[in-house]
């Protein structure tokens, strides 16, 4: 989910005490109430349609919408982006149509040409991710809706196809691959580093590849470049167990810093490591040794409250042992990732310290005027010094907000990131409680109201101005992988691809929402 047109290289710091979830009443009653909303999902799926109608009229089969000026762009390689980002959603919401049109599309691309620079990380969770778990529904549970069998056995030849062509990033002296990358003739752009999270948000999707083929290949290169992330050198860029650094020296495999966090440029390593787990609890249960260690780090070092909202906890960024109490859209993805760790490992307090998380990323959707939550956000606690120069507090025009609210906006955009609905996700599939599902429904709501414009959805520029401070006319793909499905999936019924309280789960969702099946055993 994690990652973005930009992934912000923002520098990054307290002390702290555990709140209470407001939510948190699981232990003692857990409703087990995943009956359909048929109203909420109808009302979901609407948006996907009107979303996708406006994309296939006028985009389709380039990368994005540009919704108010029903124009286009291809800024993931042109190779159709939104049409493969939207597959996994249109299946799960079972609009045979819509699958349809993207089944019979995804053989067509051709993925061995691009004129422009390839990342290797957002090609992963997007391409890869897309087509590996279309194929993965519509072998499974929703074969149904796979009209065209030929195309779907080439949804997957493709996914090799694209693997192959990837390949040569892992042509390293260590083995951790280069990101950015180009075809014809394969070669990179002589970075000598490459990112936590770029590097360690690749397992799922190349080991599902070497699973669902047969060639071990893919699992093998994506294990070996991350073992350098699971055994961090020097000891130093890891200041706490499990919470490493985030650059990392492709030549040597040393970390070159010690700065980090749940936050964009580090967020989907962490979040991998228990997802890992949930797939094969047999191949990846040194990666859940490696979560615990840092989900255990960061109750007890990174959460802290803000001064004039002591009920809220936020996980701090850090700089070697300092932190910056900064965060932001990105790391709202951290809740969902203890809820599914505690569920996994049947730890309560990881599901309690999650809830606790997403209660404060929901503060920062209801505390703004347009009821969606910033792009970047800090706070100040108790014990900040006034000199402290990495955590200033809020300038005076944001003093008054920052008394009620808790935390003091940087930056006001909402590019259409997923990340707290996401969380709101895990916490109602985990505990049932309805609430949840209803903070779900307000920000789906806050975001129809006031980022629908002309075909589609497009980025806002200040959701603490009224009507979102005016438009960025541009629409993400992850708006159809994530925001969309997490909306929808929080008020549809059980299935085998939601995620389980129980804690054995079918389907893991990669970074950006497409559902994997899991090797398992079943815990
Ligand atoms: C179960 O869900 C339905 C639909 O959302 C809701 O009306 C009902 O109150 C819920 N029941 C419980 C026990 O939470
Ligand atoms: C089924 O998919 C194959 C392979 O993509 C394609 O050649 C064929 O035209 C498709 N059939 C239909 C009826 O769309
Ligand atoms: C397995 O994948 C690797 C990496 O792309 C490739 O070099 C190799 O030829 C593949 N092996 C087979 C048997 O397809
Ligand atoms: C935001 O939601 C929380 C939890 O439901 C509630 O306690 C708080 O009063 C709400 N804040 C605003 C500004 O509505
Ligand atoms: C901040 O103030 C404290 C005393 O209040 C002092 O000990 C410390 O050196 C100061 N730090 C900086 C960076 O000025
Ligand atoms: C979303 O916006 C559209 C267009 O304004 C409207 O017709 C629809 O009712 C809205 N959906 C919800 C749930 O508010």
């Amino acid at each position: 989910m994690f990652f973005s047109r930009m992934i912000l290289a923002v520098p990054m710091f307290s002390v702290s005490v555990l709140a209470v979830p407001r939510g948190g009443n699981f232990a003692r009653s857990r409703p087990d109430n995943h009956t359909l909303n048929r109203q909420r999902a109808d009302a979901v799926k609407e948006a996907f349609t009107f979303s996708w109608n406006g994309y296939h009229k006028y985009a389709f089969p380039h990368d994005e919408l540009h919704p108010i000026s029903n124009s286009f762009s291809d800024s993931r390689n042109a190779w159709g982006a939104s049409a493969v980002d939207a597959f996994s959603t249109a299946i799960v919401m079972q609009i045979p149509d819509i699958v349809d049109t993207i089944l019979n599309y995804i053989p067509t691309i051709n993925f061995d040409e691009t004129a422009d620079q390839i990342s290797l990380f957002e090609t992963t969770i997007r391409y890869l991710g897309g087509m590996l778990s279309g194929y993965d529904l519509l072998k499974g549970p929703l074969a149904n809706l796979a009209s065209n069998t030929t195309a779907l056995e080439a949804v997957l030849a493709q996914a090799k196809c694209l693997g192959d062509n990837l390949a040569f990033a892992f042509d390293t002296p260590t083995g951790i691959p280069s990101n950015n990358l180009y075809f014809n003739p394969p070669s990179t752009d002589g970075s000598t580093t490459n990112g936590l999270a770029t590097v360690g948000t690749l397992v799922m999707e190349w080991t599902r590849l070497s699973d669902l083929t047969g060639n071990k290949t893919y699992a093998e290169l994506s294990q070996k470049g991350e073992s350098y992330l699971l055994a961090p050198k020097p000891a130093t860029s890891e200041p706490w167990p499990g919470l490493v650094g985030t650059n990392i020296d492709i030549n040597t495999g040393l970390f070159q810093d010690a700065f980090g966090g749940w936050v964009g440029g580090d967020d989907s390593f962490y979040e991998y490591l228990i997802k890992m787990y949930v797939y094969d609890t047999t191949r990846f249960s040194s990666y859940k040794d490696r979560w615990i260690l840092a989900a255990d780090s960061s109750i007890a070092h990174l959460a802290t409250h803000p001064s004039t909202r002591p009920d809220l906890t936020f996980l701090s960024i850090f700089d070697g042992q300092e932190l910056i109490h900064e965060s932001e859209h990105l790391a709202c993805f951290d809740g969902g990732s203890f809820i599914l760790g505690g569920l996994t490992l049947k730890e309560q307090k990881y599901v309690d310290f999650g809830l606790a998380l997403v209660n404060g990323c929901h503060d920062t959707y209801n505390s703004t005027l347009t009821g969606i939550g910033p792009e970047i956000f800090r706070w100040v606690t108790d014990s900040t010094a006034a000199n402290d120069t990495n955590n200033p507090g809020p300038s005076a025009d944001q003093q008054a907000f920052y008394e009620k609210a808790g935390f003091y906006i940087t930056n006001g955009n909402y590019i259409l990131r997923p990340e707290v609905i996401e969380s709101f996700y895990y916490a109602y599939r985990a505990t049932g409680d309805q609430m949840y599902r209803d903070w779900a429904w307000d920000a789906f709501v806050a975001i129809n109201s006031t980022a629908r414009v002309g075909s589609g959805f497009a980025e806002l520029q200040d959701v603490n101005a009224p009507a979102g401070g005016g438009f960025n006319d541009f629409q993400d793909s992850f708006w159809f992988a994530e925001v969309l499905k997490y909306s929808y999936l929080i008020h549809a019924p059980d299935n085998v691809f939601q995620v389980e309280h129980n804690g054995v789960n079918q389907f893991v969702f990669n970074t950006e929402a497409h559902p994997f099946k899991v090797v398992g055993p079943a815990i």
